[in-house]
């Protein structure tokens, strides 16, 4: 058996969840449809480690379009849309994935994936990668290269290449102006909202909002946060982040300090240890928590346990802890992606360009990837023109260009006031 899911008696309604994600993502359907036509991925393995999710689904199925065998696993135990994953399976998709698996069946699906010995890797948060470097070394060699969708997956994948322990090239997709400044933003900005909805269905109008991390994803969640109702706190290490949220109208606050005034926490910071014991002592009773950040070690939930004398799950993905003082504070989806976890992650618009850059990047590597070096690069930025380009054109929009008078003026210095 090439994979294993939750149920395949979910095909069915994964199939049109799938459908509903294709007639929104236009830029990657036109790449399919290019694809089956050239067959770019021909003799490609791809080993994927990203969100199933029905987005993904659309993704996977336009790689095998264009000629790939793939194989497939989520990249965080709480993100797997189950009815997708069965849909994939049951059109003969080798996918490992299913909601709620622990940390060691985690580790055993992408190994599964593994098990075909790929010529490409896709990742999100760079799991799959760093198994191969760790456990898997021996295929590192006909890996021709790999792509990583998010911040902190680069981040990491950087800090190896400087480090020389980097075995193939990789893609930093995330980088990509048409994935970073949007998906990161507007998608994070949504979907997160739309998980803190589903776990609590509170008021946004009315409440504190602190937003741990002004950039990218932190940006997205306190604009769509405002945009509610709420009033919103950041918190940021960097002074030109916290500059900018000042100006953009928010209240700027070390964490110490929101702690005591937040009704909502949001982290979106990439780094560990936000959210920990001395914040959960002055929060309010009541105070709602969760994460956006990749990897759940933003909020400590350690800490939270220590404090606590009783928790349960008061709805789904909504965990009651009861402090010892008789405060309650309430964790969200267990303190991993708030969007994925309690939601369904980013809406599909946002995502066809996410993936369309997946996409060309798959195809680039496996044209001329045997030809980079062991580091970490960025797709060309004419790439972003021309899928920003595509996404307007299929939104019915279009731009102005620059006339040849116009261009001159770009490089003349002779004209002055
Ligand atoms: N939920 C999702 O679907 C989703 C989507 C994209 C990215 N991500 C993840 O979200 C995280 C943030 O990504 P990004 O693209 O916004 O990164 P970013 O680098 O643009 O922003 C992170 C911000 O956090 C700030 N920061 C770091 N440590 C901090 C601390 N201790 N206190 C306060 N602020 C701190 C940084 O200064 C930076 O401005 C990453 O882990 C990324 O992988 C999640």
């Amino acid at each position: 058996m090439n994979h294993k899911v939750a149920d395949l008696k979910l095909a069915d309604a994964g199939r049109l969840r799938i459908e509903w994600a294709e007639s929104r993502m236009p830029v990657l359907m036109a790449l399919r449809e290019k694809g089956r036509r050239e067959q770019p991925l021909k003799g490609m393995r791809i080993a994927g480690c990203l969100h199933v999710t029905k987005e993904t689904a659309v993704l996977v199925r336009t790689l095998i379009a264009a000629g790939a065998e793939v194989s497939w696993s989520g990249c965080n135990p709480l993100s797997t849309n189950d009815e997708v994953a069965a849909a994939l399976a049951a059109e003969g998709i080798s996918v490992y994935a299913w909601h709620g698996l622990s940390v060691e069946e985690f580790y055993w699906c992408i190994d599964r994936t593994l098990d075909f010995k790929p010529t490409l890797t896709l990742d999100d948060g760079a799991d799959l990668i760093f198994q191969v470097h760790k456990n898997h070394q021996q295929l590192a060699a006909q890996v021709i290269g790999g792509t990583e969708e998010t911040t902190t997956g680069v981040q990491r994948l950087r800090a190896m290449a400087g480090d020389g322990k980097l075995l193939y090239p990789v893609y930093a997709v995330n980088d990509s102006e048409t994935k970073w400044d949007f998906d990161n933003v507007y998608g994070t900005g949504q979907s997160s909202l739309d998980g803190i909805l589903r776990a609590t269905s509170v008021l946004l109008a009315g409440k504190t909002v602190v937003v741990a991390g002004y950039g990218h994803c932190g940006r997205g969640v306190a604009m769509r946060a405002a945009g509610m109702g709420a009033s919103v706190i950041a918190t940021e290490i960097r002074p030109t982040q916290a500059l900018k949220a000042v100006l953009e109208g928010l209240r700027v606050l070390p964490m110490d300090e929101a702690a005591r005034l937040g009704d909502i926490f949001v982290t979106a910071t990439g780094m560990k240890d936000i959210l920990v014991g001395r914040h959960f002592d002055v929060m309010k009773d009541g105070a709602i928590i969760c994460n956006t950040g990749h990897y759940d070690c933003e909020i400590n939930i350690g800490d939270l346990e220590q404090r606590a004398k009783s928790k349960r799950e008061i709805r789904q993905s909504n965990e009651e802890y009861l402090l010892k003082d008789g405060r309650r504070v309430y964790l969200l989806a267990k303190g991993r992606l708030i969007n994925l976890a309690a939601a369904e992650g980013h809406p599909s618009e946002v995502m066809d360009m996410s993936f369309a850059n997946q996409f060309l990047a798959l195809c680039e590597l496996a044209k001329n990837g045997r030809k980079l070096e062991k580091q970490v690069y960025a797709l060309p930025p004419e790439q972003d023109q021309e899928l920003a380009r595509l996404k307007l054109t299929t939104m019915g929009l279009s731009i102005d260009a620059l006339s040849a008078e116009q261009q001159a003026y770009l490089s003349d210095y002779s004209a002055g006031t």
